[in-house]
């Protein structure tokens, strides 16, 4: 076991101008500038678009890695027989979750969206059509649209300050999912838990009704989970296939939002079924991971909770922060703290209407005028999505409050 450490996430690295850095993030060319929608990107605009983490990550895989480089030799290289990897993936969700993994049922991606495009060309045919839950991380409408899919959207349902749970609290709307899954052509629901940008963690009770109607409709879940260890402070995080053993579900896990290793990405996904899971890996193609990748997701899931409940608290520091300037300083801005992610889900609605702006002046005030770059709600919801802004929140607490100050000034 490594010793303690204490860290220091109030740290501000820079990540724009460092030369090992190659942070896409913090990038100021003019692809991200496209992206974020703005003429260019200049020094002084605070990045808060992309779910990456502006900490450094935990000794125990900094350790690992500088050993990995050490080691001198980069070849190709796999996880197949290396029971340490697997010990370290399964022992990590049975400690933290009690779910119990089948490590001969686990595949490797290099990275979610990868496997989410691959389970769509290995379960479904073009002309299938699969289900997702708007708003959602829009890599999933891409999946399906890209691979000549049909999307049908089961969207959510928000609730209001007058409803039980509050304000932009937001549940699945399960007789529209009964409906869509019972339609022939539906084959595959992809779901989002915790759910980027909602930030709900879907309850045991919600997980066990969506098996319920996916299996008797014969529909494939791909449950995205990655965000499952980024929980607020007495959550609890339920997996589909812990929920529902008996249902036909692919899982996607990963080292990436956890333990902030997007670029050394390591998806683990879970199947319920030996033969998707070969399925999947053709789908697939070759895809070797990284020596860097292995050792770290080694490292992370053995060594690297210490560092990760301290990230936690880190985190739940900023979301109340953000949420409490928000109340104070714009008190018609909706906003609410997430039950997991490090994602903020900001309803400008109310503020847009006092001010007579619509969600493209709204965008440019905040982009070019405040300079911050979040990420415009329509990625999320092409519908409802123009007045909302996603705000990811793991960066030195002062940047976040810096970036806050700047979108009052712009909005006040
Ligand atoms: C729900 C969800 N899935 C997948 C990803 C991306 O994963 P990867 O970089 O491993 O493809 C993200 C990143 O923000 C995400 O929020």
């Amino acid at each position: 076991m490594s010793e303690h450490v204490t860290y220091n996430f109030d740290q501000v690295i820079d990540r724009r101008h460092d030369r090992w850095s190659y942070s896409e993030k913090w990038s100021d060319s003019v692809a991200t500038a496209e992206h974020c929608g703005v003429p260019a990107i200049t020094d002084d605009h605070i990045a808060l678009f992309t779910a990456d983490m502006d900490f450094r990550c935990a000794r125990p895989i900094l350790d690992a890695l500088h050993a990995t480089v050490d080691h001198g030799i980069f070849g190709y290289s796999g996880i197949g027989g290396n029971d340490r990897y697997f010990s370290a993936v399964r022992d990590w969700f049975a400690r933290r979750d009690g779910w119990e993994i089948d490590t001969s049922l686990v595949a490797y991606s290099a990275g979610t969206v990868a496997a989410l495009n691959a389970c769509v060309r290995a379960f479904t045919e073009p002309g299938d059509a699969i289900i997702i839950q708007r708003p959602v991380y829009p890599p999933f409408a891409k999946a399906v649209e890209g691979n000549g899919r049909t999307l049908l959207d089961n969207h959510l349902v928000r609730h209001t300050a007058a409803d039980e749970q509050g304000d932009l609290y937001y549940t699945m709307d399960f007789e529209g999912l009964e409906e869509l899954a019972a339609r022939p052509e539906a084959r595959m629901l992809i779901l989002c838990n915790p759910h980027n940008p909602v930030g709900r963690v879907w309850t045991e009770e919600e997980i066990a009704r969506l098996a319920d109607i996916c299996s008797r409709h014969d529909a494939l879940i791909v449950a995205d989970e990655i965000h499952g260890d980024l929980l607020a402070p007495g959550v609890r995080m339920r997996h589909v296939a812990q929920v529902a053993p008996e249902a036909r579900v692919v899982t996607c896990t990963a080292t990436n939002k956890t333990f902030n290793l997007a670029g050394l990405p390591a998806t683990n996904v879970v199947f319920s079924d030996a033969a998707d899971k070969e399925c999947f890996e053709s789908a697939l193609g070759h895809a070797n991971p990284s020596p860097f990748a292995i050792s770290a997701a080694i490292a992370a899931y053995e060594e690297g909770e210490d560092w990760l409940e301290q990230c936690l608290a880190y985190l739940d520091g900023n979301i109340r922060t953000v949420v409490a300037y928000m109340a104070e300083h714009l008190p018609d801005v909706g906003v609410r703290a997430p039950e997991g992610t490090y994602i903020l889900w900001l309803d400008f609605t109310e503020r847009c209407r006092a001010l007579g702006i619509d969600g493209a002046e709204l965008h440019r005030r905040i982009y070019e005028d405040a300079r911050v770059l979040l990420q415009d709600g329509v990625n999320f919801d092409p519908q409802g999505g123009e007045f909302f802004q996603r705000m990811v929140v793991p960066s030195p607490r002062r940047v976040l409050l810096d970036a806050c100050e700047r979108i009052a000034r712009v909005l006040s």
